[in-house]
């Protein structure tokens, strides 16, 4: 693989998920698959679960990892092209990005949507300059559409979990929070889930539909009871509207996701990535309770992450 910035990025889904479940059984088995390589995990948002999963992943492999939390301990970027550069920013992404290629042979990005302009996020102008500028693999740690390495690790939780001989049926559902959120974990899910066999239905308040590029083969269903029933997988995520561009359209009341909603699956289990707002998008009783998947996801993005490190190095 030579990037990781999407679905559509990997060569064969099937074997990087039978990969990423082989490396949960024997994570040491490449330690030296990494050994004198180099990856740089840059930050330009807060992180728990990407940036200490993404670094165990490399060590596992043998890889040395610097991190940079370049949004506080960098100069102020420029993306703009050809601008005069007479302002607040210091140095221009093409350098920045130039530079940091020196130093790594793999470099992760993460770099959230600001949400003020759809066109500008949708171009993902940070994750595009940095493949054309670093000169070395990128791997997406959530850009400002999409969070691949989510979307694997939560496909992989699917897999251990589903119910023998059946196509799951799997519901991602809106859920409240209390500012606005990017719709990057959704549209992610979303699109690998349309890659691979299960039945999709998302479910959210009318204003709040992903765009189509990454929603297809799809339901949409805007009754939340009606599309929990018979649910294998609740996958729980806030996100702001894609229509009214970044804006929160309605509080939610009666969307958070409760034991009583959820006896309306098929004793289905409940996704969340994390982080999660305890008491606004789940109840403490289902993240606590026995159909809660959210510890088994935020473990198998330690794997999501090493079998793509393993794909990416073996193609160095
Ligand atoms: N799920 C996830 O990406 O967590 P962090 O934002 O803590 O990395």
């Amino acid at each position: 693989m030579k990037h990781f910035t999407s679905v559509h990025d990997v060569p064969n889904l099937e074997t990087l998920v039978q990969d990423a479940l082989a490396l949960k059984k024997a994570p040491y088995q490449h330690k030296t698959l990494g050994e004198n390589k180099t990856l740089g995990l840059i930050f330009m948002n807060p992180s728990l679960r990407t940036r200490l999963s993404t670094q165990k992943a490399a060590m596992n492999l043998g890889m040395q990892v610097m991190v940079m939390n370049l949004d506080k301990e960098g100069w102020a970027i420029e993306t703009k092209d050809g601008v005069i550069m007479n302002g607040t920013t210091v140095e221009h992404i093409k350098d920045a990005a130039g530079a940091m290629g020196q130093y790594c042979d793999i470099i992760g990005l993460r770099s959230f949507p600001k949400l003020q302009s759809r066109e500008e996020d949708y171009a993902e102008e940070m994750l595009t300059m940095f493949k054309q500028y670093a000169g070395v693999p990128i791997l997406s740690l959530e850009s400002a559409t999409r969070h691949p390495l989510q979307s694997l690790a939560d496909l992989m939780t699917i897999r251990e979990n589903a119910p023998q001989n059946k196509r799951p049926k799997v519901v991602l559902t809106w859920a409240p929070h209390i500012k606005p959120i990017p719709q990057c974990v959704a549209n992610s899910f979303a699109e690998w889930m349309g890659n691979t066999d299960v039945e999709l239905v998302i479910t959210h308040p009318e204003g709040y539909e992903l765009s189509e590029e990454f929603t297809a083969g799809a339901s949409i269903e805007y009754n939340q009871d009606k599309a929990l029933a018979d649910a294998d997988f609740v996958y729980v995520k806030n996100w702001s509207s894609y229509q009214d561009y970044g804006k929160v359209l309605s509080a939610g009341e009666n969307w958070m996701i409760t034991n009583e909603k959820m006896a309306l699956t098929n004793n289905g289990k409940v996704m969340h990535c994390l982080p999660v707002r305890r008491g606004l998008e789940l109840s403490y009783e289902v993240l606590d309770g026995p159909d809660s998947l959210v510890m088994n996801q935020a473990e198998n993005r330690l794997y999501a992450a090493q079998a793509v490190l393993k794909s990416i190095l073996s193609d160095l």
